[in-house]
């Protein structure tokens, strides 16, 4: 087998939705071990690109690899790729246990392997409640840990940090660092810039076409310069 240095690639990949182009010729390339932002206003065509990765979308033209194979071709594809994203809805009555041991049965998880998720995203006192009566920020820690469920080694997380109070945020941000140093990998679409600014190795600035790949030290190359003042560089230089 060839060895693969990308966890994730995106080549040319294109996606209209009728006559709207929502992603263009759009390539990029996710290393093992690294976490790599995606960034881009909204309807930039973020989350289209997270979808399309993980065979929920299918692409007008191009193609995306995950370990090396398109995700429809993955042999049990929970234990390459935890998703987390909105729309993936829970089932408000069920508890988040039981949510987390249907996620387990479907990845073919070993048995305790939902105690274990609950307890990496600090839920398992809240194990027993019911899904709907969780808050925003449990929700999303509920949709991490659900990702996790399959032990994967790569994460797409859209939007992870949205409604996370402070401290989930800095609990976010060690857990990601946390994942990438065990060897683990990630590919997030965020807004928040100066949380992303200290987590991300590279950055994928989008706005329908790919505006920038590539590292982070290649981006903002000065102390006075931040993602959020290269950002706006990007974003606003470009075409609509
Ligand atoms: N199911 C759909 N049908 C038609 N158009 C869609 C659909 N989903 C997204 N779009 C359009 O595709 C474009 C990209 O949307 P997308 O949701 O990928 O953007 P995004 O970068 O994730 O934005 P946000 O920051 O708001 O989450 C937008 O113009 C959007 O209106
Ligand atoms: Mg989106």
């Amino acid at each position: 087998m060839k060895m693969n240095v990308n966890a994730i690639e995106v080549r040319g990949l294109t996606k209209k939705y009728g006559h709207r182009v929502a992603v263009e010729d759009l390539s990029f390339a996710v290393p093992y071990g690294s976490i790599v932002g995606l960034l881009g206003p909204n309807g930039a065509g973020k989350s289209t690109t997270l979808r399309t990765i993980v065979g929920l979308l299918a692409p007008t033209s191009g193609e995306s690899l995950i370990d090396g194979a398109p995700f429809s071709a993955l042999d049990n594809p929970a234990s390459h790729v935890g998703v987390h994203m909105d729309g993936f809805g829970f089932e408000g009555g069920i508890t988040a246990r039981r949510h987390l041991e249907i996620a387990r049965l479907a990845a073919g998880a070993p048995r305790g392997r939902a105690e274990e998720v609950l307890d990496e995203v600090g839920l398992a006192a809240d194990a027993r409640r019911r899904v709907r009566t969780f808050s925003t920020g449990m929700a999303q820690r509920l949709g991490l840990a659900a990702a996790l469920i399959g032990s994967p080694r790569t994460l797409i997380l859209d939007e992870p940090a949205n409604g996370l109070d402070p401290d989930g945020i800095r609990w976010l941000r060690r857990f990601l660092r946390d994942y990438a140093r065990r060897g683990g990998t990630v590919l997030i679409a965020s807004h928040q810039l100066s949380e992303l600014e200290q987590v991300v190795d590279q950055v994928v600035v989008i706005k329908r076409r790919a505006l920038f790949a590539g590292r982070l030290e290649d981006l903002v190359t000065s102390d006075a310069d931040s993602l959020e003042s290269k950002y706006f560089d990007l974003v606003e230089g470009a075409s609509a």
